[in-house]
């Protein structure tokens, strides 16, 4: 049993001293192998020097794309960034070997001088170590990756804000190697990681990957490029500008249901609603670079801007009109008792003081619009009050009382029993209710003109402005 033992553990020993041979053989061998491979290896000449051009395989993956700046013109994402292409010096072994290396080797070998030429800003991530990884094969491949966040350059074309797509794209590039030299290519899968990226204010709506020869001052290179069309989402500028900017221009129109004689109420609403447009305004400028090109939003905040405006001037007329038409009328009066009567001034003094007592009278009164208060008024008074004496607006109309209304009809009917009774009846019934309705709430005569025709144009003509505007940038 012991001696059992003893043979099985000597087995286990020997198997494991022979693993640790060959480990610490296996380590030897490739630090020699990599040692070998740097001597004598020059890092300042391209793989395959004076031969035919180098080919380096691109592929990239989007890790995040993180903001999209108008004012600054440009983009930041966060990139994996992959080279691969071949360096025969490298070759250490005919099987398919790979060896993965620490980042730091990419510093004693040669690699490509990539770099993006659109870029404003860049840095490689070096938490916790440099994000680098050299992958060597066999037969010399490498794969050399990278991971690193950039500020790229994308010049917007903003006419259409916020209803605007853009075409924002990564230009790679060598920066010494010429098409002679160095020779870029995508690969099968160039670009990674697009479906899974999300922007708070954009959809990716696709993107396109592109070669092409760049011609500069020091000779011709090859440019890879890939662009992302970038869709803006409407949502957060229907409810942060538009919908306020509607509300707004709606609440002007509030004034022409106002009497004209509310000056200070018509006058507040309309310099409010004003100031109230030149601050969604401003709030929206600020986020945008300034362009001197009229974009989508400005042609609609300046046509609220308009409407507001209008209104306002809306109520200038007809304050106007109105204190012209009585001024013209008081002139007429004064002219009238100047005629008749012999004593003149004595008396034109009187009538002018009796017509302020009823401007007086009138405030005291306040007069209501609801009948019943008016009607519970007069009876407390015992001087008469004239209509015609009030200024217009405060006239009030009712109309025939609804209990007085006889349906003629009503009695044709009352005999049949068939079908059709029930209809006209429901009719008569809705007609009736519309009559009770119409009749209890006070009809308000002498509105003003231009109040009248502003309540119909205003609100027709901002419809007619909105569909035309929608229409315009949705058929885009
Ligand atoms: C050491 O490397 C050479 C080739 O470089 C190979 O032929 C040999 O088998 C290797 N030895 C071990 C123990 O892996
Ligand atoms: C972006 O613009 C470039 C050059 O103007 C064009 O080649 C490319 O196709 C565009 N990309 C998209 C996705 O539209």
């Amino acid at each position: 049993m012991f001696l059992f033992f003893l043979i099985f553990c000597k087995i286990v020993f020997c198997e494991g001293s022979d693993k640790n041979n060959i480990v610490s053989d296996r380590l030897a061998n490739v630090t020699q192998t990599i040692s070998r491979l740097l001597e004598g290896y020059d890092i300042r000449l391209r793989p395959n020097f004076g031969g035919e051009p180098l080919l380096v395989g691109m592929d990239l993956t989007i890790a995040s794309f993180d903001a999209i700046s108008e004012v600054n013109m440009d983009y930041t994402i966060t990139l994996y960034l992959n080279q691969y292409w071949k360096d025969e010096r490298l070759a250490f072994s005919s099987d398919d070997e790979i060896l993965t290396l620490s980042g730091d080797f990419a510093e004693k070998i040669w690699v490509p001088d990539t770099f993006f030429a659109n870029d404003k800003n860049s840095f490689l991530h070096d938490v916790t170590e440099r994000n680098k990884l050299v992958r060597l094969n066999g037969d010399g491949f490498i794969v050399y990756g990278m991971r690193f966040t950039t500020t790229l350059a994308c010049m917007m074309d903003l006419h259409y804000y916020p209803l605007d797509s853009q075409n924002c794209t990564v230009e790679i590039e060598s920066y010494g190697y010429t098409v002679v030299d160095v020779v870029m290519y995508w690969k099968s899968t160039p670009v990674r990681g697009v479906e899974e990226a999300e922007l708070p204010q954009f959809t990716i709506m696709g993107w396109e990957t592109n070669d092409r020869k760049e011609r500069l001052a020091t000779g011709t290179y090859q440019r890879l490029s890939l662009s992302f069309k970038l869709q803006r989402n409407i949502g957060y500028f229907i409810f942060q500008t538009y919908l306020p900017s509607i509300l707004i221009v709606m609440l002007s129109w509030v004034s022409f249901w106002i009497n004209h004689e509310a000056t200070s109420a018509r006058v507040a609403l309309g310099i409010t609603t004003v100031l109230t447009m030149t601050t969604i305004s401003t709030g929206v400028r600020s986020s945008l670079p300034r362009i001197s090109y009229v974009k989508a939003i400005d042609i609609y905040l300046v046509m609220c801007f308009v409407f507001v405006f209008a209104a306002l001037l809306e109520y200038a007329a007809v304050n106007y009109t109105y204190w012209g038409a009585r001024a013209k009328k008081k002139i007429k009066k004064h002219k009238d008792t100047t005629e008749d009567c012999k004593i003149g001034t004595k008396v034109a003094t009187a009538q002018s003081s009796i017509g302020n007592q009823d401007i007086i009278e009138l405030k005291d009164v306040k007069m209501s619009p609801i009948a019943s208060i008016r009607n519970r008024y007069n009876s407390g008074y015992t001087y008469d009050v004239d209509p015609s004496k009030y200024p217009p607006s405060f006239r009030i109309l009712r109309t025939q009382s609804p209990y007085n209304y006889r349906s003629p009809s009503g009695v044709r009917y009352r005999g049949n029993k068939g079908n059709p009774v029930h209809k006209p009846k429901m009719f008569h019934a809705i007609r009736k209710g519309a009559l009770v309705l119409k009749s209890s709430l006070p009809k308000i005569k002498d509105v003003n003109v231009i109040d009248k025709y502003s309540r119909i144009v205003f609100p027709v003509t901002f419809l007619m402005f909105n569909v035309g505007y929608w229409l315009f940038y949705f058929l885009e």
